[in-house]
């Protein structure tokens, strides 16, 4: 048995671990995923086998969606294994799709899992991106920020890969807005639009719970997960309780022309 090792400390070694351990390529996206907390949601634009992930392509749409991708070349970073890159193509229309993420397992999933000329995986690190200046229109960034040392440093790259006014849209848990307005400032964006979803990211947890466990134990009984991995997956899904300290926002940025 090999010890699951602390997202927090070792991010890259963690969801190396993940796509090792839990290659079953319907374990398509890595994130809490939003709810509308009195239970208003519209899930009826999700085909039937995209529906246990609906409340990940639920915040994908809340976060994306505002910003017209249509025809757009579009950048993921912190990509995983690659769901929201998927569906930023096949649902809202994207001409282009570039995951990018730390780990090179996640994204040798990704690539395996995803067969469309439009979209493609790249190993890579948010703070140095592999990618020319203004190589793309729309920039996306979902649960993953939490996970880097140096934010000004992302936020300077995204802003170079960026076309002249193009857009940034990242939600996480790990900035607040004091740092999220000076991050801004520096990088030379605009916020355009913000959004405090974390009653909507509890009510995701708590919906999708029972959901998340079934498929877990189903990948452990047919033999596409090692059950010590979906065990402490599971553990962790029963444990979680909703922090109110922690506030997970939305952002939608614009780099000034
Ligand atoms: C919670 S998962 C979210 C994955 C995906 N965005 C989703 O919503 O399913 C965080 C992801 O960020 C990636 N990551 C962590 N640090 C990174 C870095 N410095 N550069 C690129 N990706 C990173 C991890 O490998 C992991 O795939």
């Amino acid at each position: 048995m090999s010890a699951v090792p602390n997202p927090f400390e070792a991010p890259r070694l963690f969801y190396d671990h993940l796509a090792e351990h839990i290659p079953d390529p319907r374990f398509a996206f890595m994130n809490y995923g939003y709810s509308d907390p009195g239970g208003d949601d519209d899930f009826s634009w999700i085909d039937p086998p995209d529906q246990i992930w609906k409340y990940s392509l639920n915040l994908l749409k809340r976060l994306v969606g505002p910003v017209a991708v249509r025809g757009k070349r579009v950048l993921d970073v912190g990509c995983g294994r690659g769901g929201n890159g998927a569906a930023v193509v096949r649902y809202l229309g994207a001409a282009e799709l570039i995951g990018l993420d730390l780990s090179a397992r996640a994204v040798t999933l990704a690539q395996q899992i995803i067969d469309d000329p439009r979209i493609n995986f790249v190993v890579g690190d948010a703070i140095s991106l592999p990618f020319a200046a203004e190589r793309f229109d729309v920039a996306i960034n979902i649960e993953s920020a939490q996970h880097y040392q140096d934010r000004a440093r992302f936020f300077a790259e995204i802003q170079r890969v960026l076309a002249p006014e193009g857009y940034f849209c990242i939600t996480d848990f790990s900035m607040d807005v004091a740092e999220m307005e000076r991050l801004a400032q520096e990088a030379r964006f605009r916020i355009i639009e913000f959004e405090d979803i974390s009653h909507g990211a509890q009510a995701a947890v708590v919906r999708y719970k029972k959901d998340r466990i079934e498929l877990l134990r189903d990948f452990a009984a047919r033999g596409t997960a090692s059950s010590e991995t979906t065990d402490w997956m599971i553990a962790a899904l029963e444990g979680h309780e909703p922090d109110e300290d922690v506030r997970y926002h939305r952002w939608i940025l614009r780099k000034k022309p």
